[in-house]
């Protein structure tokens, strides 16, 4: 059994082979946090772990005592968990443990998305029950243990059990009390164009956070943090990771203490939150992620891609092969007409590609970024025969037909506006800040959610579409609903996030075999939340090779390839002006679900055959990129960034595709070798290059090579003739094919 209840000292157990969690009910009822980390043996005595009675005024106490769900008011002056104002006014809250059960499988939390079990048997959760009884509140946290991973889900529900309503402030979906604070925090940040950005510092005294309060995840910070020893590599060392399961305003953040303990915490941002909860009413908090590694930071992605692959993505996309997409936006913008599009469908069709995506500019009269946005209906100007018909005319091209729409936005210039302005979010008495010349819709309505419902259902029960790029380009400013009244404007950017889920949910339950990707002026909104609904994410709109190493890099610290939308485009690129070789492109698009952004029709004939070829190769491996292993070799924020490198092993180690990429050549720079870990040791691998040259890298790798010696001595990745490594170039990419053969039979034996 995962979960293990010790009666006598009232401690609980969630463990497993590679984890252990430990909380203990403290003498006077509070919930004490005894330990997370390696597994722990489980009948071993606990004694020497903290556990002590919390007695307030920790900030005065030799060792400050690590709790579960901490409070304000009553002593420790950490960072809380929970804030609730109570009739008086007053805040302090003390609640104590008063029951608890441990039942097979996880729940789902109304109206959020959450990780989950096919089967009973995956995992336990831990149920207790806490109660402020002068609040007349009841807390309920939840812990899930899977059988299988190294992961903690969390989560709490609060319910007024008295009669006067109650506010709650901040809700945390969890803390994590950490008995040190010799830890480099590393989080994900950047902004448009360079979404996920590796940040890492150390951990000081003080408190450290990163969050958004733009209404959705962002593109500047990421709801995930990461600790880490400074001698934690990708290979080894011990790490914690915590990921919210959330899209909107969230708060991460590290406390250190000047005891120099940590206190981690994460969930919605306090900062402009608060809840009336109603007599007899629930609040339910989103789901947070804790991870943890004993074996390096690549064993902590490791739990969290395989969680959120398979226990977080969901419904029929979340296994079948992602087709392979060619998306007509940086082809033409707004500038199309059905002519110029069955252009670009009839040549891509004819190089394998497996579905057109009509990009932003199909509906009212959109011919810019100006008008339209809430009128989903088909430009007759541009596609005479409407959405249904172009979409059929692409089916008899061979091809599935996917679509673009931004259903939370609307435009000034509209008619949706015409009838419904009060629909758009603004503080009446001021004006509308602007943002990409559009206004954001009222998600917490339930008319403005039913109406979307209505539009896009029909939309979907018309036309063949079988993909939908759900946008979503500026942040919510003027954070008001006339719906709420005075006292419930602080509900107003959680409920918008409901508001969306639910939709999202009525869209993929209704239609289940369309395939949803989900976007926010490329990766603003890439974040778990999404996952159920979209299981893929278009991960940003740099589509440039070099400046992708870096995002999808920071991007696999948390979520799975599968989830990484990642487009060829054209060059010069549209974001950078760079010239990166075809080849190069493709070999880190290969890293993600793989599509084209450009006009085939441009490709010259060896273009277009290479086109032919990248897609050849990328259908015979699109399993092992999207469902392998991805195991991270080289940093492009390590050093001068100049190398990256990361592989994709099959579950059984018996394939493997390595990638190999240098920003710029470097002459005379002497051999330079790249180790390979996660192959089977006792395997020959036969090694191929792929694009095939002959050229002494090419040749020096290819043939049979023993798994021990590629993880050991190492594949070749630079030239050791000076005058050979001329030829090269910038920008360069090469992926190594391995596959294992038969081990030849021993002399002597059978
Ligand atoms: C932002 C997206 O990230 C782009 O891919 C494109 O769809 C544009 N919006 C269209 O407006």
């Amino acid at each position: 059994m995962p979960i293990t209840f010790d009666a006598q000292s009232r401690t609980f157990h969630l463990h497993n082979d590679q984890a252990s969690y430990l909380l203990r009910v403290l003498e006077n009822g509070t919930l004490g946090h005894l330990y997370y980390g390696g597994p722990l043996a489980q009948a071993g005595s606990y004694g020497r772990l903290s556990g002590r009675e919390f007695l307030g005024f920790s900030n005065r106490l030799g060792e400050p005592v690590a709790l579960e769900y901490p409070t304000a008011g009553i002593g420790d002056y950490r960072v809380p968990a929970l804030v609730v104002e109570q009739p008086d006014g007053s805040t302090a809250l003390d609640p104590r443990f008063v029951s608890h059960r441990v039942f097979a499988g996880k729940p789902a939390i109304p109206g959020l998305p959450s990780t989950y079990v096919q089967d009973y048997v995956e995992a336990e959760t831990l149920e207790i029950l806490l109660v402020d009884t002068p609040a007349n509140l009841e807390v309920r946290l939840f812990f899930t243990i899977y059988s299988d991973r190294p992961v903690v889900t969390r989560s709490a529900r609060l319910r007024n059990v008295g009669s006067a309503p109650l506010k709650v402030e901040c809700a945390m979906s969890a803390t994590l009390d950490l008995p040190d604070a010799e830890w480099e925090l590393v989080h994900l940040s950047g902004a448009w164009a360079r979404e996920r950005h590796v940040r890492t510092r150390r951990l000081e005294v003080g408190s450290q956070a990163i969050g958004s309060l733009r209404g959705a995840s962002g593109h500047q910070h990421n709801p995930f943090l990461l600790l880490k020893r400074a001698s934690t590599t990708e290979e080894s060392g011990e790490a914690y990771g915590l990921s919210l399961v959330y899209s909107g305003n969230f708060l991460a953040e590290a406390e250190v203490d000047p005891f120099e303990t940590t206190r981690l915490r994460i969930g919605i941002n306090p900062e402009g939150f608060s809840w009336s909860l109603e007599s007899g009413a629930e609040f339910c908090t989103p789901e947070a992620i804790l991870a943890y590694s004993e074996a390096g930071l690549g064993a902590l992605s490791d739990a969290y891609h395989g969680l959120y692959r398979d226990r977080l993505a969901r419904g029929v996309w979340r296994d079948a092969p992602r087709p392979i997409v060619i998306n007509n936006w940086e082809a033409t913008y707004f500038d199309f007409d059905e002519a110029r599009l069955l252009e670009i469908a009839t040549a891509a069709q004819g190089l394998g590609i497996e579905m057109f995506v009509l990009d932003d500019g199909w509906f009212g009269r959109r011919d810019n970024d100006n008008s339209s946005l809430g009128d989903w209906t088909a430009d007759r100007a541009k596609l005479p025969s409407g959405i249904e018909g172009f979409g059929r005319q692409i089916e008899a091209l061979g091809l599935r037909f996917g679509i673009w729409i931004e259903p939370e936005m609307v435009s000034q210039r509209s008619q949706l506006y015409a009838d419904h302005a009060d629909w758009a979010i603004g503080v009446p008495s001021r004006p509308h800040t602007e943002g990409r010349n559009q206004l954001v819709l009222d998600m917490s309505r339930h008319e403005v959610v039913d109406h979307l419902f209505g539009v896009l259902s029909d939309l979907l029960g018309r036309a063949p579409i079988s993909y939908v790029k759900w946008d979503m380009n500026r942040n919510i400013t003027e954070p008001f609903s006339p719906s709420l009244p005075a006292h419930r404007q602080g509900e107003f950017f959680h409920r918008y996030v409901l508001g969306l889920y639910e939709l999202y949910e009525r869209l993929t339950r209704a239609f289940p075999q369309v395939l949803f990707e989900s976007c926010a002026g490329g990766g603003g909104r890439f974040d778990p939340g999404m996952l159920p609904f979209a299981p893929q994410a278009w991960t940003s709109d740099n589509t440039d090779a070099v400046e992708r190493l870096r995002i999808q890099w920071g991007t696999s610290l948390c979520y799975p390839v599968s989830a990484m939308a990642a487009h060829v485009s054209a060059v010069p690129n549209h974001q950078t002006g760079r010239m990166t070789p075809l080849a190069t492109r493709a070999a880190v698009a290969f890293f993600g679900v793989l599509g084209y952004e450009l006009d085939p029709g441009a490709l010259n004939d060896v273009e277009r055959q290479e086109v032919a070829d990248q897609i050849a190769y990328y259908k015979a491996r699109r399993e092992l990129f999207l469902h392998g292993r991805l195991v991270r070799l080289r940093s492009p924020f390590a050093g001068d960034g100049n190398e990256t490198a990361w592989m994709t092993v099959s579950p059984d180690s018996r394939r493997a595709v390595v990638g190999h990429y240098r920003v710029l050549n470097r002459p005379n720079r002497g051999p330079s070798r790249l180790r390979l870990r996660g192959l089977d040791p006792r395997a020959p691998y036969r090694v191929s290059v792929w694009p095939v040259g002959e050229d002494p890298v090419s040749t020096a790798n290819t043939g049979i090579r023993g798994g021990d010696e590629l993880m050991r001595v190492g594949l070749l990745v630079a030239s050791e003739d000076p005058v050979e490594s001329r030829s090269v170039g910038d920008f360069t990419a090469r992926l190594f094919d391995l596959e294992a053969q038969e081990a030849p039979r021993r002399r002597g034996r059978a």
